[in-house]
């Protein structure tokens, strides 16, 4: 894509406000961007950063995307306000968790642009993993639009089959979440075999954060990763022989992931 889409950001809370600076890190005019958004406090940030920023909606734009960026339960106060929009070829880039395109339809109607996308709470490093899936009114200057305004704060994929949302929500949604008791029950380990709180949460999080940049830049898969520093009768071997007894932790994952899918498809 030669030129960054024009915005109109809907809701600039948490999520909101990570992807507005990711916009301008990577070079978005301010005069591409326009935010609504009622919070007080949130309109001074936005403000300090340049951005126009409008307390309601907003009569006009020239934006190409606009971002839905509020809580699932907002939406339907929302999404009617933005009706009229709905005749001038924007595309809707909706990250509310779990509303399927079918609900935008619904109140947008059926011949709208429509993609829905899953980031995740490393957005606000720039290190978010968002999966995009649209309706079949987009077009291939939208799709390339969507991407190009979730790839500001990190790693985009796209999906063909929506129904697999859910189970994207449940690994990159909900992922960072794993991850941070994976931290911690590391780091309760070290202190229940008799380290220091301090020593053990910095070996902890140290580690997570080594491994992971070694598994991303590493030609070979994690699995093997593994298999290289396992050495036969060692020390990581005796606590993998634990870990992955009867296939212990992957088991443990799997029945937490469907369990995330399953919740997600009772709250859709
Ligand atoms: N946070 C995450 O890690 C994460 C991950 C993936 C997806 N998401 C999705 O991202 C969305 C935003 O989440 P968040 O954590 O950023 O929530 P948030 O911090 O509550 O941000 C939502 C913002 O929208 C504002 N808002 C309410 N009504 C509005 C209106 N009519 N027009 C414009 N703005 C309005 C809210 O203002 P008030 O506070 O005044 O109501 C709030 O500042 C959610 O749908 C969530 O499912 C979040």
């Amino acid at each position: 894509m030669n030129k960054p889409p024009k915005i109109l950001l809907v809701g600039c809370g948490n999520m909101g406000q990570a992807l507005l600076k990711g916009w301008l890190e990577q070079g978005w005019a301010r005069s591409d961007i326009q935010v609504v958004e009622p919070d007080k406090d949130a309109q001074s940030t936005i403000e300090s950063l340049g951005v126009e920023v409008s307390g309601a909606r907003v009569a006009n734009t020239h934006a190409e995307v606009v971002v839905l960026a509020v809580k699932p339960q907002q939406l339907k106060i929302v999404l009617p306000d933005y009706l009229d929009f709905t005749e001038k070829g924007h595309v809707f880039l909706s990250i509310a968790a779990g509303r399927p395109i079918a609900f935008y339809e619904s109140i947008l109607g059926s011949q709208i642009s429509i993609v829905r996308g899953m980031p995740n709470m490393s957005a606000s490093i720039g290190q978010s993993m968002t999966v995009l899936v649209g309706n079949s009114m987009v077009d291939h200057r939208q799709h390339e639009a969507c991407e190009a305004v979730m790839a500001a704060v990190g790693r985009v994929a796209w999906l063909e089959d929506e129904s697999l949302m859910n189970t994207v929500t449940a690994i990159s949604g909900s992922g960072p979440a794993y991850v941070f008791l994976l931290i911690e029950s590391l780091a309760a380990a070290g202190i229940d075999m008799g380290l220091s709180r301090e020593l053990a949460a910095e070996l902890a999080l140290a580690t997570v954060a080594g491994a992971s940049v070694l598994a991303i830049n590493s030609e070979v898969d994690p699995a093997e990763l593994r298999r290289q520093v396992t050495s036969p009768g060692g020390t990581t071997e005796a606590a993998l022989a634990v870990l992955m007894d009867n296939n212990a932790l992957l088991e443990l994952m799997k029945e937490a992931v469907h369990a995330a899918t399953e919740r997600g498809q009772d709250l859709a």
